[in-house]
């Protein structure tokens, strides 16, 4: 691949435009959800959502790597990840309840799937990676766009953003270290788990009395 950044400009922004539209639909849906869980108070499954749009110096270093060419349908065609949407939750049964509520919508297309809670990374990484497809409408055309989706709770988000800073910090290589911050993903797994555990008492326990 032989182009410059500053010529691919016109077709990244293009690609930018599309996945900015299909992060906005992936966005709403989950405010949706969001506000219907409060209207049953529920309101704590979902604590947050953030979303944003691969920058085009990103775009164009991913082209690169993966010898993609810089058009706007190569792009929307081979990155997965141009488009991304973050919901933290409270508990991990959360995480496959909003899975759920999400998959279940007719325009919402599964491509891939990723567990890193089942199967969480060699370093210690948790979340749940869905890679989706959603139409964007348009005045004349309709296009599916990839939109990558990550739900965790707000333990394995902790622990995300700090081993991210970490990483970009030092380049970590140190055994130490590595091993130092796997214990802190275990530690935060097992909060994650006590939690769960706690809250499905204090519930049992408000059943019970009320019935009783
Ligand atoms: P890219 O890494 O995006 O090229 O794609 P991939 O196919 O390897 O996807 P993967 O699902 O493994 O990771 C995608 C995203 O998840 C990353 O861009 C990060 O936001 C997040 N992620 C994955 N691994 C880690 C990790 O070890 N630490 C942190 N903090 N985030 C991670
Ligand atoms: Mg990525």
């Amino acid at each position: 691949m032989n182009q410059s950044l500053s010529h691919c400009q016109m077709e990244i922004r293009n690609a930018q435009f599309f996945f900015e539209c299909a992060m906005k639909e992936c966005e709403t849906k989950f405010n949706i959800l969001l506000a219907e869980l409060s209207l049953k108070n529920e309101h704590t499954a979902i604590q947050r959502i953030s979303s944003r749009v691969k920058s085009s110096s990103s775009i164009f270093e991913k082209c690169r790597k993966k010898k993609l060419s810089v058009t706007t349908d190569s792009i929307l065609n081979g990155i997965f990840d141009g488009a991304g949407v973050r919901i933290i939750c409270s508990y991990i049964d959360d995480v496959y309840r909003i899975r759920e509520m999400f998959l279940g919508q007719d325009d919402v297309v599964l491509v891939k799937e990723k567990n890193y809670i089942q199967c969480p990374k060699e370093n210690g990484y948790r979340s749940l990676h869905l890679i989706v497809q959603i139409p964007v409408f348009l005045s004349t055309m309709k296009k599916k766009v990839n939109v990558e989706v990550q739900i965790r709770t707000a333990a394995m988000d902790f622990w995300a953003n700090l081993e991210h800073e970490l990483k970009y910090k030092n380049e970590y290589k140190d055994m130490t270290l590595i091993q130092e911050l796997k214990h802190c993903s275990e530690t935060a797994h097992l909060l994650d788990k006590e939690m769960l555990h706690l809250r499905d008492r204090i519930t049992l326990f408000n059943h019970s009395s009320l019935s009783g």
